[in-house]
């Protein structure tokens, strides 16, 4: 979910819906605002995108403010309906809520004579507030007093029609960031929300209170005391954020890839020539104790850590696990302070790794996050972080996210070779020669793009789509089949191209759509056995959608369709092969009418478990 919060001088209506325009791709079920107004609380709320709150607020316009707080949802109690969207207001309080309250049930039946209006969890804490300051208590303490009561992750942004002049908000898990304007101040989800009217943001913690006035912001501890914040400057701008001229943030985002990617590179190495990570701030000593490497994601980052497996394992040779978030800390995993948690994450909110990261550093492990969003919650909570420079991603289906959290990989893995003293030292130069060629790899991918559209338009009726690769265009394929699930709504599934003799040869029927990454030449072995593999489908009446590089006869081959692939080493390729099908997603979706970036039930960053 989204959520914003303002108070200043501005019109407050029109700097909250603004805030979740920039929200929306955090959730998109439904959307609302609320705002204080002489002794009592205005509201609208509509499900839907925000277009249709838009809709409702024309024709039931709010009184003027200063003052206003506004949600943009992503279901998780109560259906997408227009009495389960936020805010909930109970008597003189309006609230919203992010995260879940896991022991709303309990409070619901605590909650003796009260009539609820929406099947939410989160309406609990709208009349359990306003149970407290209709007690007597201010917002700050009424606050205080029922997050004592919360069980679970949750954000509430609080207003009290009767002190008009003031924002209360209590954070648990779930994100929330304070902006920081003159005289006037703003609470969001991220500082997308209020990137158009400043830069400066305070990073918070856990379990804060944070109470804005136009006087300034004071944090302070769930009980009481002083609390730990720090300020930071955001370092992209508004413009990063808009679509400038493309039909959707997705493509934008797709083109952005030659400069996110050497963005990611920048700096990264000193006069000798050797890797430096400077964010990573882990001693040498340490990294050469690490016995073991567990990868912790999910979705397109999972993806991402499935390709640092083969490439960290070859270079260090230290063992290397990867695992969804979502299933790593229910299953008792063997983690102790000899291994090295590696987390990705573009969000840096995603509540399945964050929890994943609580539970490894309570073993003791080291955590190091790949993240793409400074002040986020993990890298926060992480020992050290390696920041992607992708600037904004907006699109809900992750693409730069995606290449330069490869990126940031192959350099950590680099870099424990580079510091274990392995074997590799001509091949680190040679590779990072390579890594530093990538943009323009990736850039020549993007001006081939003409085949890719085409083939777009000519397969759009498909219902269903194969990927096939070995080695690292496994993790590929399954990348390639994620996005077409997201943005087609078709079933789209990768496959490890050996395993497919071993049971999913029997999807394949007469023109089914199968694309396959081809290895470069010179790894002659793996290639080859992939070539076998694209005879097996085409023989059986697939439509073969083959990426392999320029001069590989054999690969065209077999191919209905050839996809140009740039050289470059086996362990690299993927940069380069997700992007047709990256392109080739988005424009399917766009042929079959889809909105591209806010594909139905996503939602970028998914902040509960
Ligand atoms: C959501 C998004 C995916 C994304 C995943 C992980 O499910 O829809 O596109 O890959 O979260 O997000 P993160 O921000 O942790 O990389």
């Amino acid at each position: 979910c989204g959520i914003v919060g303002y108070i200043g001088e501005r019109d407050g209506l029109d700097v909250v819906l603004n805030g979740l325009r920039r929200l929306e791709y955090r959730g998109y079920d439904s959307a609302g605002v609320a705002i204080p107004s002489e002794g009592a609380i205005e509201w609208r709320k509509r499900a839907g995108k925000i277009a249709n709150l838009e809709g409702e607020i024309a024709e039931r316009p709010l009184p003027d403010t200063t003052v206003a707080i506004g949600h943009t949802r992503w279901a998780t109690h109560g259906a997408p309906t227009d009495q389960n969207s936020h805010p909930h207001v109970a008597g003189r309080v309006a609230i919203v809520h992010n995260g879940i309250i896991e022991n709303h049930d309990q409070l619901r039946g605590e909650l003796d004579g009260v009539e609820f209006a929406s099947e939410t969890d989160s309406e609990v804490a709208a009349h359990l507030l306003r149970a407290e300051v209709e007690a007597g208590k201010d917002l700050v303490a009424a606050m205080r007093s029922v997050v004592t009561k919360l069980e679970g992750a949750f954000t509430l942004v609080a207003v009290d029609a009767t002190d008009p002049d003031r924002i209360v908000a209590a954070r648990r898990n779930s994100p929330l960031v304070v902006g920081v304007g003159e005289g006037e101040y703003f609470l969001a989800s991220d500082v997308a929300a209020f990137i158009a009217y400043t830069r400066d943001a305070i990073e918070l913690g856990q379990d804060q209170i944070i109470e804005l006035t136009r006087d300034g912001v004071n944090v302070t501890s769930f009980d009481g005391g002083p609390a730990e914040t720090k300020d930071f400057h955001v370092d992209w701008d508004l413009e990063a954020a808009q679509k400038q001229g493309f039909d959707w943030y997705m493509r934008k985002e797709i083109f952005e890839q030659p400069k996110a990617v050497a963005d990611t590179l920048l700096g990264r190495l000193n006069d000798k020539g050797e890797l430096q990570l400077d964010e990573l701030r882990m001693s040498p000593e340490l990294l050469r104790r690490i016995n073991k490497i567990v990868i912790v994601a999910c979705g397109t980052a999972f993806y991402a850590g499935l390709v640092a497996k083969y490439a960290i394992e070859h270079w260090t040779r230290i063992p290397c696990e990867v695992e969804l978030a979502s299933e790593f800390r229910y299953r008792d995993p063997i983690v102790d302070p000899m291994t090295l948690v590696v987390t990705i994450s573009q969000s840096g909110e995603t509540a399945d790794t964050l929890m994943a990261i609580r539970h490894a550093r309570e073993q003791q492990a080291k955590v190091i996050a790949i993240c793409n969003t400074n002040g986020a919650t993990i890298p926060r909570e992480s020992d050290a972080v390696i920041y992607t420079h992708a600037g904004p991603e907006i699109g809900v289906a992750s693409t730069k996210g995606f290449t330069t959290q490869l990126v940031a990989c192959y350099l950590l893995g680099l870099y424990l070779a580079q510091v274990r003293g392995m074997k590799y030292g001509d091949e680190i130069a040679a590779l990072l020669t390579e890594l530093e060629r990538m943009p323009e790899a990736i850039q020549q991918m993007l001006d081939s793009q003409q085949v890719v559209l085409d083939l777009a338009k000519e397969l759009v009726d498909a219902t269903s789509v194969l990927f096939l690769g070995r080695h690292v265009g496994y993790p590929s394929a399954l990348e390639g089949a994620l996005k077409l699930k997201e943005l087609a709504y078709i079933h789209a599934e990768g496959f490890a191209a050996g395993e497919l003799k071993h049971g999913p040869i029997a999807l394949i029927s007469q023109d089914l759509p199968v694309f396959v990454v081809v290895p470069p030449k010179g790894r002659d072995q793996l290639r080859d056995k992939v070539i076998s593999n694209i005879a097996e489908v085409k023989a059986r009446g697939a439509r073969t959608i083959v990426l392999a590089e320029g001069d590989d006869d054999e690969a065209a081959a077999v191919a209905d369709t050839l996809i140009e692939l740039p050289k470059i080493s086996t362990l690299l390729q993927p940069m380069a092969a997700i992007i047709p099908l990256q392109l080739f997603a988005c424009e399917l979706a766009t042929v079959k009418g889809h909105d591209v970036d806010q594909p139905r039930n996503l939602a970028k960053s998914v902040t509960v478990e």
